[in-house]
């Protein structure tokens, strides 16, 4: 049988650094968990199709949470809903899942929770409500998501040209939102280097901007550099988690390769997209 989780909206967000209860009711993801009764016929219809096990609840609330309080209100909440649930359906719910939403620094500002602490709050926590609400948890799931890989990752462009406007200095790379589209999708921010010119004083306040047919093409609206000049390496900090799983062939760029290092070796995993690669499905006959 295939087991099954229903995703609740259970009315907490974490999208910010600050958390707020009931909000974002109007969410595209998960049932509201006031909506109990869709969810009892939800779960009565898995549970009588017989390939499938109704296993329990899912809720991710967001990412990038640095307040443990959010973490303990989607217990808290998610423990109170199960309970009015098993009230409700007289059936037992095994599994919990509390998503993901483990931070990974991007910035110098990011201070994540360490690890073991989140996880150690997740077991307490869930005790905690699977005591207080008697609700027989059998199974805990979480969803790490970036926090496994992104720190792992970076990525590196080269300066094309650099433009002076009355209030900003951009320095052009060879990419942009068609290798990262999260500065564009959301204000992202990361930090960056010049890898040839490390030791150099950061003296300048730039714009990143991509080389893509958009003003919103930005990598970075603001960070420090040396001053920087053609053909100088860019290196743009944890791009591992979401930057080459959502590449995009936006105007026809062709998606960089990746590369594994480790030890002073180096080990090409996915290969640089080519324009042949981007036309290989064109047809040739035109009607
Ligand atoms: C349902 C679900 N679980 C887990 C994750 C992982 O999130 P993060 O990488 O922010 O930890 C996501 C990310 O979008 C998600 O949608």
């Amino acid at each position: 049988k295939i087991n099954v989780l229903l995703r609740i909206n259970p009315g907490v967000e974490a999208h910010t650094h600050q958390f707020i209860v009931t909000a974002h009711v109007d969410s595209k993801f998960g049932i509201l968990k006031s909506d109990t009764e869709t969810i009892r016929s939800i779960i009565d219809t898995i549970e009588s199709n017989e390939a499938l096990s109704f296993q329990g609840f899912h809720a991710h609330i967001g990412s990038q949470i640095f307040d443990k309080n959010a973490f303990r209100a989607e217990i808290e909440t998610m423990g109170s809903f199960i309970k009015e649930m098993i009230d409700k359906t007289g059936r037992s719910f095994p599994a919990l899942d509390l998503g993901g939403g483990f931070a990974a620094v991007y910035t110098k500002e990011d201070a994540p929770i360490p690890i073991d602490e989140v996880c150690a709050l997740l077991i307490d926590q869930c005790s905690l409500i699977n005591e207080k609400y008697d609700l027989h948890l059998k199974r805990l799931m979480i969803e790490p998501g970036r926090s496994i890989v992104a720190e792992a990752g970076s990525t590196l462009y080269t300066v094309g040209f650099t433009k002076i406007t009355p209030h900003k200095k951009y320095v052009f790379v060879d990419g942009g939102m068609s290798d990262n589209i999260r500065p564009a999708l959301y204000q992202a921010a990361y930090d960056a280097d010049l890898t040839n010119r490390m030791n150099d004083k950061k003296t300048e306040t730039v714009c990143i901007a991509g080389k893509c047919c958009e003003s919103g093409d930005v990598l970075i609206e603001k960070t420090d550099l040396p001053c920087a000049v053609t053909g100088d390496q860019l290196i743009v900090y944890t791009t591992g988690a979401y930057g080459y799983s959502m590449a995009s062939r936006y105007n026809m760029l062709c998606v960089p390769a990746v590369v594994f290092v480790k030890n002073g070796r180096s080990s090409l995993v996915v290969r640089r997209q080519s324009f042949e690669d981007l036309i290989e499905r064109d047809e040739g006959d035109i009607l």
